[in-house]
């Protein structure tokens, strides 16, 4: 079936580098709805091959199951596409931390070399994923926005600051327009959920009423919902190139600069009788407030979901035992083993 000629997706297939994940499989139903066709490109790390069954009747998909490492790969990913989301990588500081060369070999040169097969395509635009873990760890009282001095603590935002550098350098010197993202961390019901991100962690641990200690309750930091990141990319994707071409934005809202206390007392609300610990100096030092004004300014993006909404999604979807399963499929929920390269 093909799109309607007049839908904003008409005409356009998207690559989606790391699309079986936690947050690719919304990016990729929102912008099948709107007419695109996506292809999705996963080594399926965690094993959640099926997350895209979901996506089955929707015309316009198409799933490539391999390891954009390869250059085989990357020729069949990019043939015919006309834009690029790079979703991919070793997620978060932990996995990175416990598998370091598969790090060097998925974060950097993987992605180095997505970024090396971009040009002389005709591709139109190209829209890689960071964080706002970029920021690391700044003043009290202040608020990072762009042109914020980076501070990345971890191997993890190291190797997104220099994916970013590296592909809005390309400026004038390729055939495409490179995008770069800093996400908040996200939350949201999703088909992969991540039971190792903060709010969903938080809200299932006192769901269960387990001991929730919470390290350096103060730190701030942003979140945002998957659904929001899926309209991020969408707007992106249809945004004049005078408004986005070789520039950087946070993603997310102002209103969703939480510390985890704030978190806590957010979910305290639904569930006041869970048990909470608090201890100062953890292993995780990060602590940034973000600015989201460039993105609202911009291009119009004001999230729809605040972490509050989430806090209550969740708790439906854990009272109809939706995840019931979550101990038995740790690694499933979570990042927390890989085997790369495939043994
Ligand atoms: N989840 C968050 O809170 C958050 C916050 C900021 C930025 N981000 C960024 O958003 C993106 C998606 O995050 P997520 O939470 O969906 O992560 P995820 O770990 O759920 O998904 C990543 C996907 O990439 C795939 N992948 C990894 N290496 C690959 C390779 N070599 N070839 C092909 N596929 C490979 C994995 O199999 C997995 O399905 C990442 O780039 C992440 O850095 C996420």
């Amino acid at each position: 079936m093909n799109a309607e000629p007049s839908s904003p997706g008409a005409g356009r297939l998207v690559t989606i580098f790391g699309g079986a994940g936690y947050i690719g499989p919304i990016v990729a139903k929102r912008l099948l709805r709107q007419g695109y066709r996506v292809r999705i490109v996963d080594m399926f790390l965690y094993g959640t091959q099926n997350v895209l069954l979901g996506l089955f009747d929707e015309p316009g998909l198409e799933v490539l199951n391999g390891d954009e490492g390869k250059s085989d790969v990357l020729d069949r990913a990019l043939e015919g596409a006309t834009d690029v989301v790079i979703l991919a990588g070793l997620v978060g500081d932990p996995i990175t931390k416990k598998y370091p060369e598969a790090h060097q070999a998925v974060n950097e040169d993987g992605i180095a070399g997505i970024i090396d097969a971009l040009d002389g395509r005709g591709l139109k635009r190209a829209i890689f994923v960071s964080t706002c873990s970029n920021y690391g760890l700044i003043p009290e009282g202040t608020l990072a926005d762009e042109g914020f001095e980076l501070n990345p603590l971890s191997l993890y935002a190291k190797a997104k600051v220099g994916m970013e550098k590296k592909l809005l350098g390309l400026e004038g010197k390729v055939d495409f327009e490179g995008v770069a993202l800093r996400f908040a961390t996200a939350f949201g019901l999703a088909p992969r959920m991540r039971f190792d991100l903060t709010v969903s962690q938080f809200t299932r641990e006192m769901y269960l009423k387990n001991d929730l200690l919470v390290y350096d309750p103060d730190t701030w930091r942003p979140y945002c919902h998957v659904q929001d990141f899926a309209e991020v990319i969408q707007r992106v994707l249809e945004a004049s190139a005078d408004k986005v071409a070789f520039d950087v934005f946070n993603a997310g809202g102002d209103a969703n600069n939480f510390t985890k206390r704030m978190i806590v007392e957010a979910i305290q609300k639904h569930i006041p009788d869970a048990p909470v610990d608090y201890q100062e100096h953890g292993s995780d030092p990060r602590n940034y407030r973000v600015d989201f004004s460039k993105i609202r300014e911009r291009l119009g993006f004001t999230p729809r979901y605040t972490v509050e909404d989430g806090i209550r999604e969740l708790i439906r979807a854990l009272d109809q035992d939706l995840f019931a399963d979550v101990d038995a499929r740790t690694n499933f929920y979570g990042n927390y083993e890989i085997d790369y390269p495939a043994k």
